[in-house]
């Protein structure tokens, strides 16, 4: 049993510091964007309600009952076959995939912070020719960021839960939360406030398809940090009393209402200047700098407000994704957790340098495979493979190999039988078709 543990307000914080990332402030606006608006949110809101939640209490309550590293946890709470479920708690690979290309983007926001600071682009052209120079040709200040992301990452990771992750959330959550709402009562002042507001919540289906919907439970997972033992392994250094349940929700609430936050700010900013909805992946990097520069000096206190923000949003998350990989070496071998995170990271940053590669100029065709480069190619394996699988994986566990009497008396302590009864339903079924859907239409087997 570990020691190292949250206090109570420190779990949820940080659970919260996990979910809200680039997911939130960066992703959610511009796939927003792209499918229309309101029922696309609509739709994505249903999700987390549906599936989100109760894959979130489900992982939570595996680290929960065990306090242990997800692939222990697995191995202890298999009633039959308990060396085959070992395998299941491997999800945490996904996690350290999908984080060598998290930090790299994480680099460029810390480089954004100088950029707002010094030199904002004065047009889209100019904000995209200095994105897709910093992409394509700066390779030694994109190393430099990311280097210096991981740094911070792997330092918190390294001092443990209550005196490394716990310290950390504290502090870059708060000001996080601050600066959004800040920005958020500075964009009410606007004329386009109102406009952003009826995109965000009023329901328009021009542009909204079969997809976008299998894109919202898609980002449903990201978002909550479900499906790659992530969330598992927080809970199990949560304090004993902690009631699962209400934490699940508080933090899925958070993670929403700041995606609506950061969506509500930039879709101000972005009709203010009259520009459409669907500005794609580029939205943050190329549209925001431009238009923050149209503001004169206020417009660089909010670019540097914002990528700070944002940075702070991505570290929260990043410290999260690192947390599990290290976790099972520290319990599973006899390195120590400061030397764990390092041998982890050292692998992940040389992994991070060749997705970086595959960007830059006269090294994407040799690190391109098919039509896609290393770094996408990291994305979508993970995203849309690795992860709903992972979430299939641990609903299905929990809700029919697991001791089910015991499932039942836990989580009985935090809800009714009847809430019981749903959320098993969900977890058994829902979940299972939901995300399988999912995986279905993005290998490209169904198409609509
Ligand atoms: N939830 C984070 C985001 O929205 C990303 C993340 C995914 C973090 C998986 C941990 C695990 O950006």
């Amino acid at each position: 049993m570990i020691k190292d543990k949250f206090t109570k307000a420190g779990f949820i914080l940080a659970a919260a510091g996990s979910a809200v990332g680039l997911g939130n402030v960066w992703k959610f606006p511009y796939i927003t964007g792209d499918n229309g608006g309101g029922v696309f949110v609509l739709v994505y809101l249903l999700t987390i309600v549906l599936v989100g939640i109760s894959v979130f209490i489900t992982e939570s309550y595996m680290g929960y009952k065990t306090g242990q590293n997800s692939v222990s946890a697995f191995e202890t709470l298999a009633v039959n076959n308990k060396k085959g479920w070992k395998i299941a708690g491997f999800t945490f690979v996904t996690a350290l995939a999908i984080l060598s290309f998290y930090v790299i983007v994480i680099g460029w926001i810390l480089q954004y912070i100088v950029i707002s600071l010094t030199s904002l682009p004065s047009s889209v052209a100019e904000a995209e020719q200095v994105f897709m120079t910093l992409l394509t040709k700066d390779l030694s200040s994109q190393v430099f960021y990311f280097l210096v992301s991981f740094a911070i990452i792997a330092y918190t990771v390294s001092r443990g839960v209550k005196e490394g992750i716990e310290k950390m959330n504290k502090v870059l959550m708060p000001t996080l939360i601050l600066i959004l709402l800040g920005m958020l009562f500075y964009s009410m002042s606007f004329d386009s406030f109102s406009k952003a507001f009826s995109f965000l919540f009023y329901p328009n289906f021009e542009k909204f398809h079969a997809e976008s919907i299998l894109v919202a439970v898609g980002h449903a997972f990201f978002t909550l940090s479900i499906g790659m033992a992530v969330i598992l392994t927080y809970s199990s250094s949560m304090d004993s009393d902690t009631n699962i349940v209400k934490s699940s929700v508080i933090v899925a609430v958070l993670d929403t209402v700041i995606a609506l936050m950061a969506g509500l700010v930039i879709f101000t900013i972005l009709f203010n200047a009259g520009f459409e909805s669907s500005q794609g992946a580029g939205l943050v990097f190329i549209t925001l700098p431009a238009l923050f520069y149209e503001f004169g000096a206020v417009g660089n206190i909010l670019a540097v407000s914002f990528f700070i923000a944002l940075a702070f949003a991505g570290i929260t998350s990043a410290i999260s994704i690192l947390e599990p990989g290290v976790r099972y070496v520290e319990e599973t071998t006899t390195i120590s957790r400061v030397k764990a995170t390092y041998i982890i990271t050292a692998i992940l940053i040389v992994a991070g340098l060749i997705s970086l590669l595959s960007n830059i100029e006269g090294y994407s065709e040799a690190l391109k495979f098919g039509s896609k480069s290393l770094f996408d190619w990291f994305d979508y394996i993970s995203s849309a493979i690795l992860l709903p699988v992972g979430g299939i994986i641990t609903a299905i566990f929990v809700g029919f190999f697991a001791d089910q009497n015991i499932l039942k008396q836990t989580m009985c302590k935090f809800i009714s039988e009847k809430v019981y009864g749903v959320w098993l339903f969900s977890i058994r079924f829902i979940v299972p078709f939901g995300v399988g859907l999912v995986m279905i239409e993005k290998l490209g087997l169904i198409k609509f």
